[in-house]
C-alpha cells in the first residue's frame, strides 16, 4: 500500500513537471512569436526590370533557397510538418488568391535581409541571418523578379507549432528557427565581390552553407535542429572532400548523390536549390572551401 502511495505520488509529481514545463516553454515561445521588432531596413535603389536583370534575379530566388520553401512560381508551399516542429508555413507571395502579394519593397527587404514580416512579428526558419549579407545588387535583382511574378491561386494554409518544438525553442536559443533573433541587425555587411570562379566569390555564395556547416565549415550537429537530424558534414579539408576533385563536388551538388555512392536527403541537405549553380558558381565554392585548413579556418 504504501509502495502504491508512493508511486502514485512520484507519478502526481512527474505529471505536475511536465505540465508546468509545458506551460513554460508555451508562454516563452508565445512572447517570443509575439515580440514586434522595429527595424527600418536600408534603402534600396531598384533598376529598371530588363530580361538580364530578371534572368538574374530567378536565378538568385533558385540558388538562395526561396523557390524551394515558396514554390518554383513563389504559391507558396508546407515546409515542414511532422509531430515535432508541427507545421510551418512558406507563404504565397504572388497577388494571387492566398497570397500576401504584392509586396512593398520595404516589406520585401524587412523579411529577406531582417527576418521580420509585414506585421512587425518574426518569420520562421527562414535563414534571414545569411540573406542579411546578399549583396545589394543580388537583392535588387531578387526583389524586382519577385514583384514581376504572375498571381498565383494558392493558400498554403496556417503555421501550427507543436509542443516539442516549443519546448525546443524554450532550453535552446542559438536557433534559427525564430529568424529575426538570430539576425545581427546592425552588422556591418560583408564585402559582396564581383561574380567569378574565385574563392572570394565562393565565400560569398558559401553565404548558404554555414547556417548547418558551421562558419568553420566543418560540420558537425546543426543548433536548434531535432535530434532525429543527421549532423551536417566536414567540408574543410578533413572531412571526405579532401579526395574529391571539382567534378565530383559538382555531381554532388547536382544529383545528391557523392562519389561515395551515398544519398543526400533533400529535406536535411538542400542540393536541388544548389544544382542549378554554374559551373563558375561551383568553381567558387570550390575554389573558397580549398582555402579552408583542416581545422576549418581560413
Ligand atoms: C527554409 C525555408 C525558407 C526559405 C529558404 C525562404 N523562406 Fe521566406 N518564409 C518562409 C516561411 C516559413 C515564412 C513564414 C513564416 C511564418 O509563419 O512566420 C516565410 C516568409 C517570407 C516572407 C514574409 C511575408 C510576410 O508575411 O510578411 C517573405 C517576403 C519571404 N519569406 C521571402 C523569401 C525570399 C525572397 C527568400 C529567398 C531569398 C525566402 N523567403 C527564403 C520560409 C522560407
Ligand atoms: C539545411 C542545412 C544544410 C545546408 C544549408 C547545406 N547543407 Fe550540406 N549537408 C547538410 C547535411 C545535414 C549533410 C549530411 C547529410 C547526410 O549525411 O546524410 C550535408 C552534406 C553535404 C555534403 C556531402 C559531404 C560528404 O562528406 O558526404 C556536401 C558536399 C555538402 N553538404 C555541401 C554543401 C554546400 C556546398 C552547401 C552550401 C552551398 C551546403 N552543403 C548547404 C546540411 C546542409
Amino acid at each position: 500500500m504504501r509502495i502504491l502511495r508512493r508511486s502514485v505520488r512520484l507519478l502526481a509529481l512527474v505529471a505536475a513537471l511536465v505540465i508546468g514545463l509545458a506551460v513554460l516553454a508555451y508562454l516563452d515561445t508565445g512572447r517570443r512569436l509575439a515580440a514586434e521588432w522595429r527595424v527600418e531596413p536600408e534603402p534600396l535603389a531598384l533598376p529598371a526590370p530588363d530580361p538580364e536583370l530578371l534572368a538574374r534575379g530567378a536565378h538568385v530566388a533558385r540558388i538562395r533557397g526561396c523557390r524551394e520553401c515558396h514554390g518554383d512560381d513563389l504559391g507558396g508551399g508546407v515546409v515542414i510538418e511532422d509531430w515535432v516542429v508541427g507545421r510551418v508555413v512558406a507563404p504565397n507571395l504572388t497577388a494571387g488568391r492566398g497570397g500576401v502579394g504584392p509586396l512593398g519593397v520595404s516589406d520585401l527587404l524587412r523579411a529577406i535581409r531582417h527576418g521580420v514580416g509585414r506585421d512587425g512579428r518574426t518569420l520562421l526558419v527562414m535563414p534571414s541571418f545569411e540573406y542579411y549579407h546578399l549583396s545589394d545588387a543580388d537583392l535588387a535583382a531578387l526583389i524586382v523578379w519577385i514583384r514581376g511574378r504572375p498571381p498565383v491561386d494558392r493558400d498554403p494554409g496556417e503555421r501550427a507549432l507543436a509542443l516539442p518544438i516549443r519546448l525546443l525553442l524554450a532550453l535552446q536559443r542559438d536557433t534559427d528557427f525564430l529568424a529575426a533573433e538570430k539576425v545581427d541587425h546592425d552588422a556591418p555587411r560583408r564585402p559582396a565581390p564581383e561574380p567569378g570562379p574565385t574563392a572570394a566569390y565562393g565565400a560569398y555564395l558559401a553565404l548558404s552553407c554555414e547556417g548547418c556547416h558551421g562558419a568553420d565549415f566543418a560540420g558537425g550537429p546543426i543548433p536548434g535542429r531535432p535530434p532525429d537530424w543527421p549532423p551536417a558534414a566536414d567540408l574543410t579539408p578533413s572531412g571526405r572532400l579532401a579526395a574529391w576533385d571539382l567534378e565530383d563536388f559538382r555531381r554532388t551538388l547536382r544529383t545528391g548523390t557523392t562519389p561515395e555512392g551515398r544519398v543526400l536527403p533533400p529535406e536535411y541537405m538542400p542540393w536541388p536549390a544548389f544544382a542549378a549553380m554554374t559551373d563558375e558558381e561551383t568553381e567558387a565554392l570550390w575554389r573558397f572551401l580549398h582555402t579552408l585548413s583542416a581545422d576549418g579556418r581560413s
